[in-house]
């Protein structure tokens, strides 16, 4: 049977159709990213706005893999250091968290050690003494099961992952849902949610590293940096915080006004020598509102602006003091220094810490925190 013809009316409402839907609401674009090292096949996600901004996003680790924004002459470029497929995100040299998602708990934990209840948990020991960013297999080496939720409005994808009663040694189901939206102002607003069925700790970030001149060009240190902190909580030798809060006035972590990253990194001081440069929780001013910039970041050669707005009480800026030219990825070589990560948080070691905020959640509540990063031009 012939297929009916296309009518003028019928051609036309089809056009119609087209022409009113936005660009972005269309699907996400999905590709393979290749095969996770248990076999699985994984793939990329393309969240793309009306003005062209692209983040690319992999179910593997929950990895932010590429964030594509204009300079100030309007030339798009990547900002984040990354891997063009999952062999370099899955290969055990790999010990940065590239872009990845950090879970079940963000930064370290000493000894590994934790006491809920009169129960004293013991999690993997992988950094030195102590545990980091959730022991040798964290979120960041899951494969997560991705939705596209895209809206009318905005581009968006869910991940989510169920990590069972007892993974790495953390008590309780925790059922973990993270969802990337790109807004139409240049911002990937992150917001993590999450719930579980026996009292637990919990610290959900993401450890993208930016270079706003792009991958592999270079150190950060003519980057400027604002941080909202009047405060930052200073570290023993493996890291651990002392459990003071100390004043950043007068001291090479005053960054209240915007000050060029390599100004200071190398003075004598302390605290520099035992993280290599800045590895420091600064203590945010922001109350938990997500109107206040927590971060500003300015790249004075391409004009790009990075801001960064969280709800959480901490932020872990660190140089990249532990890249050392090892690791090739997109750009090139990823040299000391060669980029910059703002990990919004609860503070490391928080459940060692009762004077910290607390990290702890328990059945019947739901965990949610919310994480914008902005990007603009000056
Ligand atoms: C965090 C830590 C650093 C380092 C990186 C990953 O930023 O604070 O010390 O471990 O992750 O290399």
């Amino acid at each position: 049977m012939l297929e009916k013809p296309l009518t003028f009316l019928s051609l036309s409402i089809s056009l119609l159709t087209i022409a009113a839907t936005p660009q972005w609401a269309q699907k996400l674009q999905q590709r393979p990213f290749g095969k996770a090292p248990d076999g699985q096949a994984v793939s990329l996600y393309t969240l793309r706005n009306a003005s062209g901004m692209e983040v690319t996003i992999t179910n593997y680790g929950g990895t932010i893999t590429s964030v594509k924004v204009p300079d100030k002459n309007k030339n798009f470029g990547d900002v984040v250091l990354g891997f063009d497929n999952v062999d370099g995100y899955a290969a055990k040299e790999n010990t940065s968290y590239f872009g990845a998602t950090i879970g079940r708990y963000g930064n370290r934990l000493a000894h590994g050690k934790f006491t809920l209840n009169g129960h004293t948990y013991q999690v993997p020991t992988n950094d030195g003494p102590n545990s980091l960013h959730g022991g040798t297999i964290g979120f960041n080496r899951r494969i997560w099961q991705a939705k596209d939720v895209s809206t009318a409005n905005a581009p968006a994808l869910e991940l989510h992952y169920l990590s069972p009663d007892g993974e790495q040694g953390f008590p309780g189901n925790l059922n973990v849902t993270i969802r990337y939206t790109l807004g139409k102002g240049n911002d990937l607003r992150i917001d993590y949610s999450a719930t579980t069925d026996k009292d637990t700790v919990l610290n959900l970030t993401n450890h993208s590293y930016f270079n706003l001149a792009g991958p592999g060009s270079g150190t950060v240190l003519n980057h400027s940096l604002m941080l909202a902190a009047d405060q930052f909580t200073p570290v023993d030798a493996t890291l651990i915080p002392t459990g003071k809060l100390q004043s950043v006035a007068g001291t090479p972590f005053d960054f209240r006004k915007l000050t060029r990253i390599g100004e200071r990194i190398d003075q004598n001081n302390e605290q520099l020598k035992l993280g290599k440069g800045y590895d420091h929780n600064f203590v945010l001013n922001t109350g938990g509102s997500l109107s206040k910039a927590a971060a500003r970041v300015e790249e004075p050669t391409t004009g790009r602006v990075l801001e960064v707005f969280t709800d959480q009480p901490g932020i872990q800026f660190y140089t990249g003091n532990f890249l050392n030219g090892q690791t090739k990825g997109i750009g090139g070589a990823y040299q000391f220094r060669s980029a910059l990560c703002l990990e919004t948080q609860h503070f490391p070691d928080s459940p060692n810490h009762p004077n910290f905020p607390s990290t702890e959640l328990k059945p019947g509540q739901q965990f949610h925190s919310t994480t914008i990063y902005r990007f603009s031009t000056k």
